[in-house]
């Protein structure tokens, strides 16, 4: 497994931080994109570079907490590579993986509990994709060039 990328605006910064306890625990590595503190911050200013530097392969896969999720994962969406998808469950972090090949999770920080956070990380992190008529679909998600 990469180095995990991490980021989270003021209302994820807690969860952010239990998930890299939980990443030490587990042995892998992870770089942390910010912010750094529970002070009122706009999450765009980490979102972009997290999502850049899972582009630019230097962190996979990405993980990302604003309060809802929504603000983080669609500016994480704006980069052409990037496929961040919302998660509160497991199941939906397996199928996001399993079809969308997801490269960046999106959490809820305001939203989930650290315990039902831990099933989603680490069901994000084991589960592969199916590829197959996935990737057919995948391939279609960037706007054509006219
Ligand atoms: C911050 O108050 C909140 O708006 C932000 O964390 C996120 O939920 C936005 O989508």
């Amino acid at each position: 497994m990469n180095k995990v990328g991490l980021c989270s605006d003021h209302a994820g910064f807690a969860l952010k931080e239990y998930i890299k306890q939980l990443l030490t625990a587990r042995g892998l590595e992870f770089e942390d994109f910010g912010t750094h503190s529970s002070a009122s911050c706009d999450y765009p200013d980490f979102a972009h570079p997290l999502a850049l530097a899972v582009e630019a392969g230097e962190v996979y896969p990405g993980i990302a907490v604003c309060g809802t999720g929504n603000g983080i994962c669609m500016t994480l969406n704006k980069h052409r590579d990037i496929r961040a998808a919302l998660c509160w469950n497991p199941e939906i972090a397996a199928l996001c993986r399993a079809h969308n090949d997801a490269n960046v999770l999106v959490m809820p920080g305001r939203f989930i509990s650290n315990e039902e956070a831990e099933k989603v990380v680490d069901t994000f992190l084991h589960t592969p994709f199916e590829g197959g008529r996935h990737q057919r679909r995948i391939d279609k998600i960037p706007i054509p060039e006219k």
